[in-house]
């Protein structure tokens, strides 16, 4: 991480509480957190502790309580949703825990929607996706409905489907949870290329000690809270 590169990413005091009287959850409990462009942060923590959460809010999908989330200089809560939505559809990458395919698309349909969604002519847009298909090592997959592929299959649609619009900014939700050690690294390292840069940054939520080599920094949570933010897992 180079200390005088630009902010992407800054919570400060972000709270998040589930539900209400007897069933609430407190999720968040005072997130204090900075992402660099330039970086690769790595969010650790036990089950629970609040890391897709975290994650949903920096990214624009879900709604905080209080604190401030700004990514690339625009504070969600001062944001009107139609504004949101469109600053997310262009500069957010996602890729959920569970992937969150449409059933009914093909990989390729599916790996194109962002762009879609950003004004592309379907012809373009799949081919682009196919483009970033190729790169995940799918190019025989194009054409299957994610119910015919394997779990890691649709997990690397998934991971094409966050870079295809070339977004400032990737947040991924246990990226390599369903891939072999050989797959994760190469997906890693696909990841850090296209997702890190002067102007880009990227954000993974992992157990998988694995991968801890590829991250710049480690935030470790506990039960809604950043614990401590480390530069490598020996600290951890
Ligand atoms: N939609 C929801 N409604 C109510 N409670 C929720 C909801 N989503 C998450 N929670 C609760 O909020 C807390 C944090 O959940 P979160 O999914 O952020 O954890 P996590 O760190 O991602 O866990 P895991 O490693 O198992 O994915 C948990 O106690 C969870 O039960
Ligand atoms: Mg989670």
């Amino acid at each position: 991480m180079a200390n005088n590169s630009s902010l992407a990413v800054s919570c400060r005091q972000v709270t998040k509480t589930y539900g209400s009287g007897s069933a609430q959850v407190q999720a968040l409990r005072g997130i204090d957190l900075e992402v660099y462009s330039g970086e690769l942060m790595m969010l650790v923590g036990p089950s629970g502790c609040g890391k897709t959460t975290l994650i949903s809010v920096i990214a624009g999908i879900l709604n905080h309580d209080n604190g401030d989330c700004v990514v690339f200089d625009h504070d969600f809560n001062k944001m009107r949703e139609k504004h949101r939505t469109r600053f997310r559809g262009q500069n957010i990458g996602f890729v959920f825990q569970a992937y969150n395919l449409f059933p009914t698309l093909t990989a390729a349909e599916n790996a194109c929607v962002p762009l879609v969604i950003n004004g592309m002519s379907k012809r373009q847009a799949i081919k682009k996706a196919v483009g970033f298909l190729e790169r995940v090592g799918l190019s025989d997959k194009l054409n299957r409905l994610p119910a015919d592929l394997s779990g890691g299959q649709q997990q690397r649609v998934a991971i094409a489907r966050a870079m295809v619009h070339n977004p400032r900014l990737i947040v991924c939700d246990e990226p390599t949870s369903a891939l072999d050690h050989q797959t994760g690294h190469k997906i890693m390292e696909l990841l850090r290329e296209v997702a890190v840069g002067p102007t880009r940054a990227l954000i993974v939520v992992t157990h998988d000690a694995r991968i801890f080599e590829f991250a710049d920094r480690i935030a470790k949570m506990d039960d809604g809270h950043i614990e401590k933010v480390v530069n490598s897992a020996k600290e951890l």
